[in-house]
């Protein structure tokens, strides 16, 4: 299946693709590198890599329950990263936190569209009014510092056309997509004009190890793989929706890219993943890479019906052309290696 405004997935090995790219890595190597919602899915996962960079690496996490921070995400690197437990929303703590760091990953988020809904306060806290505060914590204490901050696809809505590029209209169908539409605003007005050299990237799906599985908070693959490996059936709801997926090596990829690049300062780049499936083709191929497994098509339920986004693909042409990422991993390679994680590391995530 091939669509038209995306980038093709491409399987170069490992050291012919960071040529394409650019050599970034060197940015990285004894550098103080502070990351927001550290001990998260995408937080830990990036900061397993910048270890492997020899950056000097601090994590912030409230590791509120509900959410997906988890300790055993930092296993094997936490000798070699500080971690600071702290909530973004004191910013007291971010204040300290930003000085003398050279890059923030500003990834901490509250994540859950549905408890967005039924709990919009806190999500205005967590991903807007910190958001401003962080942004004003690192204009007086670090002007220079370069931030990532991690967007999302949400906040387009309901896709007028597909692929959906950086020009289309934003029209999010639910209070999280409106909070995270305004921290992505106050990282770019603090760019325009006060000159912050901050970039956000608007990450759709994104899979793999480390992403909660618990519940359907963070994402409803991670609700499926937890049911495939406990040897229990799944549901899928609707199923005839079209959606894209990164593996999260490929967004850890584009995340240390953007912060490696002047030309990302100030702007805004889709991420997307291999062609999308709809979700039942999803569902289908799981359990065969499972070895077996049952689900049941479902209809959605009410409230959920109320804010989900039909289709949705992401156009990331804009990052191929200026930064020169292109997702590496095709669903097949990502599904494989969650699942191996999950088989072993289960216990941990539940
Ligand atoms: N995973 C995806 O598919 C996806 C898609 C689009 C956007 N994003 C964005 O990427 C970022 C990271 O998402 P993730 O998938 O790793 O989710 P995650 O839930 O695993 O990570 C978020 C982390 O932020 C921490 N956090 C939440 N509130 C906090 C607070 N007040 N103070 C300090 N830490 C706090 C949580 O404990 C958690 O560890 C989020 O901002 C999310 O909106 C993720």
């Amino acid at each position: 299946m091939k669509h038209s405004g995306r980038s093709e997935p491409v399987s170069l090995p490992g050291a012919r693709a960071e040529a394409a790219a650019g050599s970034w890595h060197e940015a990285y190597r004894g550098e103080p590198v502070l990351i927001t919602g550290g001990l998260g899915f995408l937080g830990s996962s990036l900061a397993h890599r910048l270890v492997d960079l020899g950056a000097r690496v601090t994590l912030v996490d409230s590791l509120i329950p509900a959410y997906g921070g988890n300790l055993w995400n930092i296993r094997g690197i936490e000798d070699h990263v500080r971690v600071n437990i702290a909530d973004v929303r004191d910013p007291h703590s971010m204040a300290w936190l930003v000085r003398d760091q050279r890059y923030l990953f500003n990834l901490a988020g509250q994540v859950s569209h549905i408890d967005s809904m039924r709990d919009p306060e806190t999500d205005l806290d967590i991903n807007c009014r910190a958001q401003l505060a962080i942004l004003e914590a690192c204009r007086r204490h670090n002007p220079t510092l370069r931030i990532v901050f991690a967007s999302t696809r949400q906040i387009y809505g309901k896709p007028d056309y597909l692929p959906v590029d950086e020009r289309h209209p934003l029209r999010p169908v639910d209070v999280n997509g409106i909070n995270k539409l305004a921290g992505e605003e106050f990282h770019l007005l603090y760019a325009q004009v006060h000159g912050l050299r901050a970039t956000a990237l608007r990450l759709t799906n994104t899979i793999g190890p480390r992403m909660r599985v618990k519940d359907a908070r963070q994402t409803f693959v991670g609700v499926w793989i937890r049911r495939l490996v406990e040897g229990k059936p799944f549901e899928v709801w609707g199923g005839e929706q079209l959606r894209d997926f990164t593996y999260v090596d490929d967004a850890v990829e584009a995340l240390l890219l953007a912060a490696s690049r002047d030309a990302a300062i100030g702007k805004v780049f889709n991420l997307g993943g291999p062609p999308p499936v709809t979700l039942k083709k999803l569902a289908e191929l799981l359990v065969r890479l499972n070895g077996g497994g049952e689900f049941a098509v479902k209809k959605f339920p009410a409230d959920r019906k109320k804010i989900d986004i039909g289709d949705y693909y992401a156009d990331d042409r804009l990052i191929a052309r200026t930064l020169g990422w292109r997702p590496r991993t095709d669903l097949r390679a990502a599904l494989t290696r969650t699942l191996a994680y999950y088989r072993k590391e289960l216990r941990h995530y539940v």
